[in-house]
């Protein structure tokens, strides 16, 4: 846990400003009721979870609320959520509207890279696609409980297929698009998944992603796949292996577009969507459905304020968390119009994302500080040429955000009209656990300022005792919540030990934090082997390990350093084996090597050969004192008296390598 202090440092040096949200009486009212409302979300959690059951459908509504233990001691960690509910979660994302008032609104709003690709699904063809897609899962033997991969790029189809095995009580598993066979092959195997989903093809930048060629290296291997349903999304040509493979389009055609809703109980697994943590391969994050439903719609529609007519575009993947909670089942559950757009933000050029704003009257924007940065490279020229007037509120998740891009975002694309919500959560808490609301808190640029309704934060230090104001440690949730992970799909010691163990008897987020003078919360970032690139997680000891799987390599340690738009990117330090020699060639290999094994987020900014690593004399790592070197903070070494060999640093200090790209 080195990241703390210096981190806490450089955000305090900035003033701290505040943009506050209305004044007068009106402004005094809502106050009020959101003070009464934290507080008996706090003081009667059951009442309060039980009440908000009811804004999602129930085949039987439950009469039972949060029950939970949390005992380290005893390593029992357990939730259950509306124990005794039955539901189906696409009646809430689907069939209540179809069936009501929104059966002839837009669902989605589908824009493909080219600006003439533009698909709409009413509420009523979402469902009808959705009861078709599942029944072809039923025809080709999916059961409820059975795992079904996703590898889809963001088409409406990879919406329609989470909804379709919800629909019948399959568990989905969606892996990114930008994931590699290996990556993707693990997950599979993971979660023993028996049918998997995919495109021929996806798009982005002007280039094509050869999905099903990835998907097929990676059934090679993958022996519970029994069936591979193909969507073709591009015009590219690929192989079909019969009777593995079929054709999405020729399945669905002559399918029925009803398809009873399989009654679930709330607590049986809505999906399993693996995420990277401090050790090992990544970690299946199971979600069940009652729960995580109900804290979905709820986030959703508070923290942004939804309205009936917004247009909604989270530009989240549906690979990730984000994705999951925040274009799926958040604003459908709400009965939102929901804005997908296949391809890259800045492409055939800078102004691209405001060009889709414009074009489709956007009124709610979240995006990742990653993306704000990038845009405000090219300057303000780009966001100034279209009209931005029908937004109306803005959103940002999956890491801190500088001063700079907030303000940038909230004068430049919000002309100071449009408030910031700055969210953080993960993908374990399900939804959003801390953020401000509009029309409530004052905003601070860089803060996510409160715990949402029923949540408690604490800091605590290392030996456990809470931090004093300003003071930065581990962010901790006190108490649990209806959307917390259950478990870690197959390893549920591993799920105590990750989030349980650190501090005993509160989930231990892995991020720093501290709380300022007002009582607001600012996010420092994680403390522990996990680094946050571009918004994406990715675990050092993964990169190392791809490196190390390489025959030359001997040993490897993967380091965060700042990036000016991704906020962190890796640094890789290799040995290499012995009569190998370092050479440029070699290095190229290196990095498509991780970029094969785990996809091109996972490839290092810079690779440095070194004839050692800087260890204890206990034989660990260093971190601190490469994280110093490849960041060229070479005054800030800190005490290397308990090196091995501190030769080592000198050598390094001469070797260090520019960054690639
Ligand atoms: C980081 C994404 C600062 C944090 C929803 C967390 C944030 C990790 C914020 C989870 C924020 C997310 N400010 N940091 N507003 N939101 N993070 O699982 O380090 O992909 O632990 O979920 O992202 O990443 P995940």
């Amino acid at each position: 846990m080195d990241a703390t202090p210096s981190a806490a440092i450089e955000i305090l040096a900035h003033e701290i400003e505040r943009f506050p949200q209305n004044t007068g009486s009106e402004h005094d009212d809502r106050l009020k009721a959101y003070q009464a409302e934290v507080e008996q979300s706090l003081a009667d959690p059951n009442a309060y979870w039980l009440n908000q059951a009811n804004r999602i459908e129930w085949m039987r509504p439950p009469t039972q609320s949060l029950t939970y233990e949390w005992n380290t001691e005893k390593r029992i960690i357990s939730h259950t959520c509306y124990a005794d509910g039955i539901l189906n979660a696409t009646t809430s994302c689907l069939d209540r509207h179809a069936n009501g008032e929104r059966s002839e609104k837009t669902a989605i709003i589908w824009q493909g890279e080219e600006s003439a690709d533009v698909r709409r699904y009413t509420y009523t063809e979402l469902r009808d696609e959705v009861c078709r897609c599942a029944n072809v899962l039923k025809r080709l033997g999916a059961k409820k409980g059975d795992r079904i991969a996703i590898y889809l790029p963001l088409i409406p189809e990879a919406i329609i297929a989470m909804l379709a095995c919800a629909r019948i009580g399959a568990i989905h598993t969606v892996v990114f698009g930008g994931f590699s066979a290996e990556s993707l092959r693990d997950r599979i195997n993971n979660a023993e998944a028996r049918i998997l989903i995919t495109a021929n093809a996806g798009r982005r930048n002007g280039k094509v992603i050869p999905l099903k060629t990835w998907a097929d290296e990676a059934l090679r291997d993958a022996p519970t796949i029994a069936h591979v349903v193909v969507v073709r999304s591009t015009s590219d040509a690929v192989p079909m292996t019969s009777p593995r493979d079929h054709w999405y389009s020729d399945l669905t055609s002559n399918e029925s577009t009803i398809c009873e809703p399989e009654p679930m109980n709330a607590e049986d697994p809505l999906f399993i969507l693996y995420t990277s943590g401090s050790t090992g391969k990544p970690k299946g994050v199971l979600h069940t459905t009652g729960g995580y439903l109900v804290q979905a719609a709820l986030s959703h529609e508070r923290v942004f304020g939804m309205r009936e007519d917004d247009v909604y575009w989270c530009t989240a993947d549906v690979g990730w968390i984000t994705g999951h909670t925040y274009v799926v089942y958040g604003p459908l559950a709400n009965g939102s119009t929901v804005l997908l757009y296949e391809g890259g933000p800045t492409y055939p050029n800078p102004g691209r994302t405001w060009d889709i704003c414009d074009t489709h009257r956007v009124t709610v924007f979240y995006t990742a500080p990653t993306l704000i940065r990038l845009l405000m490279s090219h300057g303000d020229e780009w966001p100034s040429t279209f009209n931005l007037s029908t937004l109306r509120m803005l959103g940002c998740v999956g890491e801190p955000i500088n001063p700079e891009a907030w303000r940038w975002y909230f004068d430049i694309i919000g002309k100071k009209r449009c408030p910031i919500m700055d969210t953080w959560w993960q993908t374990e808490t399900g939804s959003i656990l801390i953020s401000p609301l509009a029309g409530i808190h004052d905003l601070k640029p860089g803060s996510a300022l409160r715990p949402f309704f029923g949540i408690e934060a604490a800091i605590l230090k290392p030996d456990g005792s809470v931090c004093g104001t300003k003071e930065g440690g581990a962010l901790c949730l006190t108490r649990p919540w209806p959307g917390i992970t259950r478990t870690l799909w197959g390893d549920h010691e591993k799920f105590i030990d990750t989030y349980f163990t650190a501090n005993p008897n509160v989930y231990t987020a892995g991020d720093g934090c501290y709380r300022d003078e007002d009582g607001d919360l600012w996010i420092l970032g994680r403390l522990d082997d996990v680094v946050n690139v571009a918004g994406h997680r990715i675990g050092t000891a993964e990169v190392e390990s791809a490196l190390v799987n390489h025959d030359t390599v001997a040993e490897a340690a993967i380091v965060p350093i700042r990036d000016p738009i991704k906020g962190q990117a890796l640094a890789a330090f290799v040995t290499l084996m012995d009569g190998v020699t370092a050479t440029p060639d070699l290095k190229q290999q290196l990095l498509l090597h991780v970029r094969t094994s785990i996809g091109p987020i996972a490839v290092p900014a810079s690779l440095t050969f070194a004839p050692a690593l800087p260890k204890t004399r206990s034989g660990k790592i260093m971190r601190r004192i490469l994280r110093a070197i490849a960041e060229g903070n070479t005054n800030d070494l800190g005490d290397v008296s308990t090196l091995a060999d501190p030769g080592v640093v000198d050598t390094l200090l001469r070797l260090k390598e520019p960054r690639n790209s």
